[in-house]
């Protein structure tokens, strides 16, 4: 199965960075690369990385969608638009818009199923916090939203799933080799269409210097990464060691 490494630019970036970024990275994948590899800057960046894209191996993701296709959401952004304008992914259900926008389960299910309508493919993200870590409560987080966040006709061709334990991302801290290949396995194990495919991105403090062991781990088909991400040859040095 192909490795995913995708990087998730947050609320950061300009038009002058994102420009150097996406041509340096350009430039390094050539027009085929051994992984899939998307970068997923904020929406209105999408259209100068698309250009820097072309005729490389490199994809174009977004970082949310709505679940509507279109309407009265103002500041939303559609996945028809998404697709329209050049992207092959979309991150749904990040920790980040749980906590910031209160997304549940539901909510990241119904943009996840917006998604595959569109023809995106979505990286669905589940991960437990710290406390629910500390109280035993990992795999109960990570069955809820695994059942709870992926639409219906999602198959492994055509959604990827995303394990982010929250106190993991930008912190520095990564979740161990075990806990990550055991989280992984579980996601697996519930995903009934074609679980064996199914491309499951380790997310978390993902750096060049501890990729190696990360990709390596059994069950981790690639990584969500975001602080790296805009790093060029940090960025890079994820990709070059997937196995
Ligand atoms: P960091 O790589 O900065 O920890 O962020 C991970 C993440 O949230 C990717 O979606």
């Amino acid at each position: 199965m192909r490795y995913l490494i995708a990087g998730n630019w947050k609320m950061n970036g300009s038009l002058a960075s994102a420009k150097a970024l996406t041509e340096g990275l350009a430039a390094k994948a050539g027009t085929a690369s051994k992984v899939d590899i998307a970068l997923c800057p904020p929406s209105p960046l999408i259209p100068l990385v698309n250009a820097a894209i072309a005729g490389s191996a490199l994809a174009l993701g977004a970082q949310d969608c709505h679940a509507n296709e279109k309407g009265a959401h103002t500041g939303d952004v559609s996945a028809l638009l998404l697709k329209d304008i050049g992207c092959r992914y979309v991150i749904v259900g990040h920790s980040e818009r749980r906590a910031d926008h209160g997304e549940t389960d539901a909510v990241v299910k119904a943009k996840a199923a917006a998604a595959l309508k569109a023809g995106l493919m979505p990286i669905v993200c589940v991960g437990e916090t710290e406390a629910q870590r500390e109280r035993g409560e990992t795999a109960a987080v990570i069955a809820r939203q695994v059942t709870g966040s992926l639409p219906e006709g999602a198959t492994s061709a055509n959604t990827v799933v995303a394990y982010e334990p929250v106190w993991a991302i930008g912190t520095g801290k990564t979740a161990t080799t075990d806990d990550i290949a055991e989280v992984h396995a579980q996601i697996r194990g519930l995903f009934k269409a074609g679980p064996d495919a199914l491309r499951i991105l380790y997310g978390g403090s993902v750096k060049g210097s501890n990729a190696q062991s990360i990709l390596a781990t059994a069950g981790v088909n690639g990584a969500l990464v975001g602080g790296a991400s805009l790093d060029l040859e940090d960025f890079w040095r994820i990709i070059a060691a997937c196995p």
